[in-house]
């Protein structure tokens, strides 16, 4: 039955969508790449996913994680990293309750006990100025070697451990930074010897796996605020917009099959789309992964009838113009000045005249080339824009708020 209650749409919340679309690349990274590497022992880096407000960032890696446990892996939960907070404090405790989890505490391998007390004081005090000068050793140092007891166990029971740190950029603590970042890439490039059939050892990396999720921020940080480690050690995706194909493609099973809801009696009830409402959610969506929630969402709520019309997507849609305008400000008013004039200016140029010097005119500047850096954060710091010939907006709901009337539909 189609009612809110069973609106399978989810706008802006940290659950795992259940209508999901593409991100295909980062989901067989994972499947085919970083997982099966990890757990045969063979190094890979970890990965730093990064992307303006509502690009999906933390759905993605939740998506992992839950895909991870649902094979047995050992994965934390999304930690995010509040401002001002002590990130150690937060992954200190997450890895403990994995460590617990495995059974750590019942291990008879020498010193487990007295490392797990140790990285206990830390999840009390973390990264505090008074352990910062403090004898004996960093409080990084304990969680680095928790993290290979981890290891060692998730090797015996054939797991892989997935740490997930969200919101990075918010940790402003440039010590306590790097401190973080070596701990994590310490494990990562740590190896230990483990024996093989017919005698022997081999040495082979942990089954541990990284990611890390906030805000292009993150990248600001200077490199040496993050040390030489982290870019080694890390690998950054920005993500961008979702695809119109990848729209379509999930919108595909309500078209088809009918999306199956909860009805009376305990019956199944099959809620339908037409495809001229699945297109329309797709162009109103301007592929933000934030905007199709709530385009899907708003839609679904209109009605009782057992199809989706296109008369429900853009009634439902209108209601949703505030929201929309207020995601891409989100967007916009985040970015430092220069930035936001930059777009301003190209969008005021017909989209074959968006050359560097044409948009570096239309802002009263000399040439271009006082553009450069501008211009490539945009692209791959941001992902809002393309530097082909011309430039193109990456960003489809920035370039249909810069240029048309929309979210407002006719
Ligand atoms: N692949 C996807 N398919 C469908 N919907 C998605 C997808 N990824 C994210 N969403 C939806 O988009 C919205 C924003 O997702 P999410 O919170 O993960 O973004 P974020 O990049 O972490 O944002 P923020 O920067 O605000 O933390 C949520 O409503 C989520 O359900
Ligand atoms: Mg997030």
């Amino acid at each position: 039955m189609r009612s809110p209650l069973t609106n399978p749409f989810q706008a802006g919340s940290d659950v795992v969508p259940d209508v999901w679309a593409g991100r295909t690349e980062q989901l067989s990274d994972w499947h085919q790449v970083l997982r099966p590497r990890r757990r045969a022992g063979l190094y890979e880096t970890g990965r730093t996913i990064l992307g303006e407000p509502g690009t999906g960032k933390s759905s993605l890696v939740r998506r992992i994680a839950r895909d991870a446990a649902e094979v047995g892996d050992w994965v934390t939960p999304q930690l995010r990293m509040p401002t001002g907070a002590d990130p150690l404090k937060i992954i200190a405790s997450a890895v403990l309750r994995l460590a617990d989890g495995a059974g750590l505490r019942a291990s008879t391998r020498r010193g487990v006990l007295d490392l797990l007390a140790r990285v206990e004081q830390v999840a009390v005090t973390g990264f505090s100025v008074t352990t910062r000068g403090a004898d004996g050793p960093e409080p990084f140092t304990a969680l680095f070697e928790l993290l290979v007891e981890l290891g060692q166990a998730a090797i015996e029971q054939d797991a892989v451990v997935v740490i997930h740190v969200d919101e990075v950029q918010n940790i402003g603590d440039e010590a306590a930074l790097s401190q973080l970042l070596i701990a994590l890439g310490d494990t990562l490039s740590h190896e230990v010897e483990v024996a093989v059939p017919g005698g022997g050892t081999v040495s082979r990396h942990l089954p541990v796996a990284v990611y890390l999720t906030g805000l292009p921020d993150f990248e600001d940080m200077a490199g040496a605020r993050k040390g030489a480690t982290f870019a080694r050690r890390f690998r950054t995706t920005t993500l961008g917009p979702l695809d119109e194909g990848d729209i379509l493609e999930a919108l595909q099973p309500f078209v088809i099959a009918g999306w199956e809801t909860p009805g009376e009696h305990g019956v199944v009830e099959t809620v339908r789309m037409d495809p001229a409402a699945a297109r329309a959610i797709a162009a109103l969506s301007c592929g933000e992964p934030f905007l199709f929630q709530l385009a899907g969402q708003r839609a679904w709520n209109v009605g009782t009838a057992p199809v989706v019309s296109e008369d429900d997507v853009v009634a439902g849609w209108r209601g949703a113009e505030g929201e929309a305008s207020a995601h891409v400000e989100r967007i916009l008013n985040r970015l430092p000045p220069r930035e936001h004039e930059f777009l301003r200016a190209m969008a005021s140029l017909p989209p074959a005249e968006r050359t560097l010097n044409a948009i570096a005119e239309a802002m009263g500047l000399a040439s271009g080339a006082q553009l450069g850096p501008t211009s490539q954060r945009l692209d791959t710091v941001r992902g809002v824009v393309s530097r082909g010939k011309p430039y193109a907006f990456r960003n489809r709901a920035v370039e249909a708020y810069l240029t048309t009337d929309w979210p407002r539909t006719a």
